[in-house]
């Protein structure tokens, strides 16, 4: 709703990074959307979701239940200290990037991603075209003023909160210099949809 129906096109841009087989970590999984979209698409992908809200890993299970088809299981935990095990041959991301810190964040993840995986992170940013950043003004004003009457249960997508984020987050360009530190290679970054949002990958060498 926030993303004008966008969220799909850029999930589906992440899910193209996926391999089909092996195991996936979902970041920030929340209540599910891109576990699923990768378990649709990628159906032998054995996935686990991470995430530091336990509504939204409840409301993960509940998908979970009633979609038996998605190989996947949760843990609760924050993305820069959580324990995981084992290796992963993927590690994705969906609107976490802009809330973690990206050294934590890569120091905890990348010691289990398998050599020469892919990491992938996705979120908003804030366009810096004049001609994409004006009507991103305009629009993110609107929906901070009228959204919440809309959608009063929806509040968190569009209070000030997430647009002043959006508006200091460097995401993006700090995590290209972290992933560089790293010792990632094959490091991409592009924006997607008129600047609003930003799709990083790299291959763990
Ligand atoms: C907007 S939701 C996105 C959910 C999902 N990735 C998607 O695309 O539908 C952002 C999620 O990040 C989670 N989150 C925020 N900070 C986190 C952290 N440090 N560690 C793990 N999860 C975190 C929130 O709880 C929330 O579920």
């Amino acid at each position: 709703m926030f993303t004008l129906g966008l969220d799909d096109h850029w999930k589906n841009e992440i899910v193209k990074l996926v391999p089909d087989s092996g195991r996936a970590l979902d970041l920030g999984c929340g209540t599910g959307i891109l576990t699923e979209c990768m378990a649709k698409s990628n159906p032998r992908l054995e996935i686990v979701g991470v995430d530091i809200t336990p509504d939204f890993l409840a409301a993960y299970d509940e998908r979970l239940r009633m979609k038996p088809w998605i190989n996947a299981r949760s843990v609760l935990g924050n993305a820069e200290t959580v324990a995981l095990e084992g290796e992963f041959d993927v590690i994705v991301s969906s609107y976490l990037a802009k809330y973690v810190d990206p050294d934590l964040f890569l120091g905890n993840v990348t010691p289990h991603l398998k050599s020469g995986g892919t990491f992938v992170a996705h979120d908003f940013i804030l366009p810096t075209n004049p001609l994409y950043l004006n009507p991103w003004r305009a629009y993110t004003w609107a929906m901070n003023r009228v959204g919440p009457r809309l959608f009063p249960g929806w509040h968190a997508a569009f209070d000030d909160g997430l647009t002043g984020l959006i508006r200091e987050s460097r995401w993006q360009d700090d995590l290209v210099r972290t992933l560089d530190k790293f010792g990632y290679i094959g490091i991409h970054s592009r924006k997607l949809s008129f600047e609003s949002a930003g799709l990083v990958w790299a291959t763990k060498a």
